[in-house]
């Protein structure tokens, strides 16, 4: 049968490569929810193109790892050590990332016009003109372009000027945020107006940023869709991961190590948007109030390393190294602590495990595109019917709502106390809760959201062109 030819483009490739030789590299699976997702489409003829996270300066290394990225269909960008700090560290990490979500832009770039902001724009921009490069060269006739996320807001323009032709997306998977709030960007015009040369524009949740019509947004003349179109994982991935012997002899394990206690999990990738020291401090004020709780309960606290360059990134780690650190001197014993703080990775069986065992997952992010982790958590507790608090500023709380605690994360007070009761819960109540969040992320799949999403945009692509 005929697949359609997807070509995604994301600054974050599904794998990232670590160098072993001159001509010799190892490929680990990256982390983050956008690579989660596209990982859980399988209908297409997928190619991918991107960055594979490390410099290569040199041909011999080029040619070795484009032939190991090969074999995962996969295309490198190769970007050099200034591009990265100017475009990823700088537009995209210190810039771009916090003000989608809400927190405004750095300090010193308030002034709009300083240097460091201008040559990271223009970085931003030469970056985006690489990936289309890569694109143009890889393009056959009929492929559908699929550009991701807040890194790559100026290709569908390079795309478009290269070739009218080209079925162009883009879909942003962190918030839009409010007109409001977009406006404060030096740049802003000249990034909207490159993103609605696309023929289609999608994000996770309702769209603020872009005003427009019903249909979408007329500029000089142009009509491009923009939609939302709720993203979701692979469920099936981490029920069947369930099955799998070696994850059942590890839940055998952490059942015994934590047995008598409550199990209370956090996974995030160390950001700020996540909320973490909220969840922490929350969590404390929790063991503070109930003492009769504090022997019979842990926090397990998994947060990711990344973007690790970034100033910003790195105050935060020792913030909540910090908080962490208090905590348990306060509350633990000789034998045992309330927090278990991880700065690691785990690996994909690892994680189904202890989302297996978890009795309360905490999702306290200040914002969030959607959040796969309460997804990912929802997908894995069939048996145990456990409970998820979640921040109602994550995307997912539109979804999961009726079915989680809703909090918000900036209310330690409230947070604490829905710990509480999320621990005391019934069974009754903790089974009517998961199976309306079991339904809707077993329903509304990754394979779904890009189903949809191709398919909005091959018929604005027929339309425009019987409007001419
Ligand atoms: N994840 C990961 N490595 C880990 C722990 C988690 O790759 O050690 C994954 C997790 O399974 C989830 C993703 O990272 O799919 C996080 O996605 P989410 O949408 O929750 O947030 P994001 O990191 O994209 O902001
Ligand atoms: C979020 C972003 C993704 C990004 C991921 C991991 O999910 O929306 O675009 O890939 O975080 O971040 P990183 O900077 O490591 O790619």
């Amino acid at each position: 049968p005929f697949r359609q030819r997807l070509l995604v483009v994301a600054n974050r490739l599904p794998v990232s490569a670590v160098r072993r030789g001159e001509d010799s590299w190892s490929l680990e699976i990256s982390a983050g929810g956008l690579v989660t997702a596209l990982l859980g489409v399988k209908e297409f003829e997928t190619r991918w193109i991107g960055w594979a996270g490390v410099n290569v300066p040199d041909e011999i290394g080029q040619k070795a790892l484009t032939k190991a990225l090969a074999e995962k269909w996969c295309i490198p960008v190769f970007l050099d050590e200034e591009i990265v700090h100017q475009y990823y560290n700088g537009y995209c990490n210190n810039i771009l990332w916090p003000l989608f979500h809400y927190l405004g832009l750095p300090q010193e770039d308030r002034l709009a016009t300083t240097r460091s902001f201008q040559s990271q724009f223009a970085a931003y921009k030469k970056a985006n003109q690489m990936f289309a490069d890569v694109v143009n060269m890889h393009y056959e006739e009929g492929d559908v372009v699929w550009c991701h996320d807040y890194h790559l807001m100026y290709l569908p323009e390079c795309l478009k000027n290269h070739n009218n032709n080209m079925k162009v997306g883009w879909f942003l998977h962190t918030p839009f945020p409010s007109s409001e709030i977009h406006r404060t960007l030096p740049s802003r015009s000249e990034l909207l107006r490159s993103v609605l040369a696309a023929d289609l524009v999608g994000a996770c949740t309702r769209i603020l940023g872009i005003e427009g019509t019903p249909e979408g947004v007329e500029d000089q003349g142009r009509l491009t869709r923009v939609a939302a179109f709720p993203i979701g994982i692979d469920s099936l991935r981490f029920q069947n991961a369930l099955l799998v012997p070696q994850v059942q002899e590890h839940i055998k394990e952490l059942k015994e190590r934590f047995s008598g206690r409550k199990v209370m999990l956090g996974v995030d990738r160390l950001d700020m948007i996540k909320g973490i020291p909220q969840k922490i401090l929350a969590f404390e004020k929790f063991l503070e109030e109930n003492p009769n709780w504090r022997d019979k309960v842990v926090l397990l606290q998994i947060a990711v390393p990344t973007r690790t360059d970034v100033p910003e990134y790195q105050k935060l780690t020792s913030q909540v190294h910090e908080i962490v650190g208090r905590i348990n001197g306060r509350f633990g014993s000789l034998t045992a602590v309330p927090i278990h703080h991880l700065d690691r990775s785990l690996d994909f069986h690892a994680l189904c495990a202890l989302y297996a065992v978890t009795d309360v997952a905490l999702v306290t992010s200040l914002r969030d595109g959607m959040n796969l982790v309460s997804y990912e958590f929802v997908a894995c507790q069939e048996a145990k019917k456990g409970v998820l608090i979640l921040s109602e500023f994550a995307g997912a709380a539109q979804s999961l709502g009726a079915g989680a605690i809703l909090v918000n994360p900036w209310n330690i007070t409230e947070v604490a106390a829905s710990i509480a009761q999320a621990l005391n819960m019934s069974a009754e109540e903790r089974e009517k809760r998961h199976q309306h969040n079991f339904h809707h992320v077993t329903k509304h799949t990754a394979q779904e959201w890009a189903e949809m999403f191709v398919s909005e945009l091959n018929d604005t692509v027929v339309e425009a062109q019987l409007r001419t």
